[in-house]
């Protein structure tokens, strides 16, 4: 086992023991009442805001082998939660897939999701990275991190989100807008570990040392560094892996050239999914979450979308192995959402564009 899923089991002990070891309630699956053998036929619907190939190809696999056909809906969270709740009892959709964990909470909050009962759900995804009351649970886990400019920055340097408001940064940090969940997540953690005073501080402070005005998405701001614009960016590692693999020369030019850290305390965040309050087809799409959070699915995420795996019996891809392991912030992802409001304020407040 490499030390992420080291890390990760690690902080589900922690929170295990911070929880008393409340281990969510598990109820035998019921087998009465099925007209249709489970399996043989039948569909499920998901609305996602997911848009990679690996996806469509593991959708692809889970129909071959169940013969459930997965129908897909794409489009912005949101969007999708907004459509879940407008339509009601009337949703076509049984799963919710989001790229954010505070997505998931907010589709929790407004009481469109219902508790996943699977055993072998619970034997796959370690507690930290499952909704309390199991309504979501993570797919893959990102880690959000520093990229450096290899040729000009010593990432001795470096050491964890707070230490980048030092001037010695100033005119040297691309990160995107604030408006990307993300950054939402990523200070909704930091209100969380250090409090909304010193979130504030550390906002304003980025704000101050940016190289430019936000603009693009995480590659973008690779792109930035090694042209030049400032020494380092603020990132999700996954972008590196797909830039690196990419059939674009200057993507895989840009990816050679940055460096990957860790920061201490990394933060994580996870896509995931939720099973709809209203899911017609229930049965089929818990086998789909137990499909895509077993061995099979959860590997190719990480080869293929160069994702963690949210299994800790599964290891990372040795692309990933090779960037290094870290240790993550250890809180629990729900607080990404509740402290989202807290997080797009302060971002308006210091002028985060
Ligand atoms: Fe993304």
């Amino acid at each position: 086992m490499k030390r992420i899923s080291i890390f990760i089991l690690m902080t589900v002990l922690v929170i295990g023991l911070i929880a008393g070891c409340t281990a969510p309630s598990e109820e035998a699956d019921s087998q009465e009442g099925t007209v249709e053998e489970a399996g043989t036929s039948g569909e499920v619907n998901l609305y996602t805001n997911r848009h990679y190939d690996t996806d469509e190809a593991l959708y692809d696999a889970f129909e071959e082998e169940t013969g459930i056909k997965v129908n897909v809906v794409k489009g912005d969270s949101d969007e999708l939660i907004e459509r879940l709740d407008r339509e009601g009892e009337d949703t076509q959709a049984d799963l919710l897939i989001t790229a954010d964990a505070g997505r998931l909470h907010r589709a929790k909050d407004r009481g469109l999701l219902q508790s996943i009962e699977s055993d072998q759900l619970v034997e796959n995804i370690p507690e930290n990275l499952r909704d309390t009351d199991n309504e979501w649970t993570a797919l893959t886990v990102r880690a959000r991190v520093l990229v450096y400019a290899k040729d000009r920055l010593d990432p001795n340097e470096l050491s964890d989100y707070m230490s980048l408001t030092d001037e010695k940064w100033a005119d040297e940090i691309l990160v995107r807008s604030s408006s990307n969940i993300y950054n939402q997540s990523l200070l909704a953690s930091i209100i969380e570990i250090h409090g909304e005073e010193k979130a504030e501080e550390w906002a304003q402070g980025i704000v101050e040392n940016m190289a430019r005005t936000p603009k693009g998405n995480d590659r973008a701001q690779a792109t930035a560094v090694v042209a030049g614009e400032g020494d380092l960016a603020i990132m999700n590692t996954y972008y590196i892996g797909k830039m690196i693999n990419s059939s674009n020369e200057e993507e895989v030019k840009v990816a050679e050239n940055v460096g990957i850290y860790f920061p201490e305390k990394t933060h994580i965040n996870i896509s995931g999914v939720g099973l709809t309050k209203h899911a017609k087809n229930e049965e089929n799409a818990v086998r789909l979450i137990e499909y895509l959070t077993a061995e099979k699915a959860q590997s190719e995420y990480a080869t293929a979308n160069y994702e963690y795996p949210a299994n800790p019996a599964v290891e990372a891809s040795d692309l990933l192995n090779s960037w290094g392991t870290f240790e993550s912030q250890g809180i629990d992802l729900t607080t990404l959402g509740i402290n989202n409001e807290k997080a797009v304020k302060i971002f308006n407040t210091v002028g985060w564009e």
